[in-house]
């Protein structure tokens, strides 16, 4: 039957509720209409890990040929994808990684670079003899916000002139920092820079600066780097950030990676995404090549729906024409 030749991929998606990840699943799904042998699934968990292990064990009891997840965390999600491993489905991990490596293959930005990155522009785009930092975390136990933190550390350290003087654990959302930004700032604590693991969170920061009238006092800067009007490149064009870390979601990367590997090829354990400063010197720049992608693939979409709707032409066409033959 038809259903024999489809390729199953599955994607364990930690949530859908933000614009990174929906660019992420757009773009995934956009690849995946491109091959009509394949039948990509999605299954969105909310952000739960609990619900994130009950889908996973799904895809691997529906045998999936490949099955793609993003991790919320990396600990609670090890033991499942293991699980599929030895059922013999192959996991890419995308974004953020399980424990141990236990997983086919990650593809993503290397984070302790982008850590790296966002305190070498602290460093770079500051002359004063003592740069003050708060540090704003994405969620514990997330890989990205481990290895984030990992970087830039790295960096700070070696500069006698740069310290980080407090740090806030967040969950990669804005409401889970305000206030205890608003509570450090309240006690007068000095502060250049703020660097949060992510743009929601880099803004979410300023939003607070700038109800205590201080926001141009402190430079913010975030990671992703996402174009449209809610994303960290407008914020840097704004004004509102510093900078952002450009963090690609290679959606459309995951879907040839899977393809890869159920083509045997060999396949290197780390797949990079490159990565790039992005401030006032080049906003305009990517934000033009980006807004040119999305063209480029709002115009796919459009060529696709076409021949969708050509296919379906023709064979209704050719329905009619054996109703008429058989009368
Ligand atoms: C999106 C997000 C991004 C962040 C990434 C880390 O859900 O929070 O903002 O860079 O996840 O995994």
């Amino acid at each position: 039957s038809k259903d024999v030749e489809k390729i199953h991929i599955g994607f364990s998606q930690a949530m859908t509720n933000d614009d990174w990840r929906r660019s992420m699943n757009n773009s995934m799904e956009l690849q995946a209409s491109m091959n009509p042998e394949i039948d990509l699934q999605i299954k969105d968990a909310n952000y739960d890990v609990l619900t994130q292990i009950k889908q996973i064990d799904e895809l691997i009891a529906d045998s999936v040929d490949v099955l793609i997840v993003s991790p919320i965390q990396s600990k609670p999600i090890t033991a499942v994808v293991r699980k599929a491993i030895n059922a013999s489905i192959p996991v890419p991990v995308v974004d953020r990684k399980t424990e141990g490596q236990q997983y086919t293959a990650y593809l993503g930005a290397d984070n302790i670079e982008i850590g790296r990155n966002a305190a070498k522009e602290i460093i770079a785009s500051n002359r004063k003899d003592s740069i003050r930092i708060i540090e704003i975390r994405g969620m514990a136990g997330s890989s990205p916000a481990e290895e984030r933190t990992m970087g830039f550390q790295q960096v700070i350290n070696q500069f006698k002139n740069a310290k980080i003087v407090a740090k806030i654990e967040g969950d990669w959302e804005k409401e889970s920092i305000q206030e205890s930004l608003r509570q450090l700032l309240n006690n007068d604590i000095k502060v250049d820079y703020v660097f949060a693991h992510n743009d929601r969170m880099a803004v979410g920061a300023w939003e607070v600066a700038r109800e205590l009238g201080i926001e141009n006092e402190i430079s913010f800067i975030g990671v992703d780097g996402l174009a449209g009007t809610n994303g960290g490149i407008q914020a840097v064009k704004d004004g509102i950030l510093k900078a952002t870390v450009l963090y690609p979601t290679g959606g459309d990367e995951a879907i040839k990676l899977a393809l890869k590997i159920l083509d045997n090829e060999s396949i290197p354990k780390n797949n990079i995404l490159s990565t790039t400063i992005i401030n006032e010197l080049n906003a305009d720049i990517m934000n033009n090549q980006f807004e040119k992608i999305n063209d480029q693939q709002d115009q796919m979409e459009e060529q696709l729906a076409a021949i969708k709707l050509q296919e379906e032409l023709y064979y209704s066409q050719n329905n009619l024409l054996k109703i008429t033959m058989a009368l």
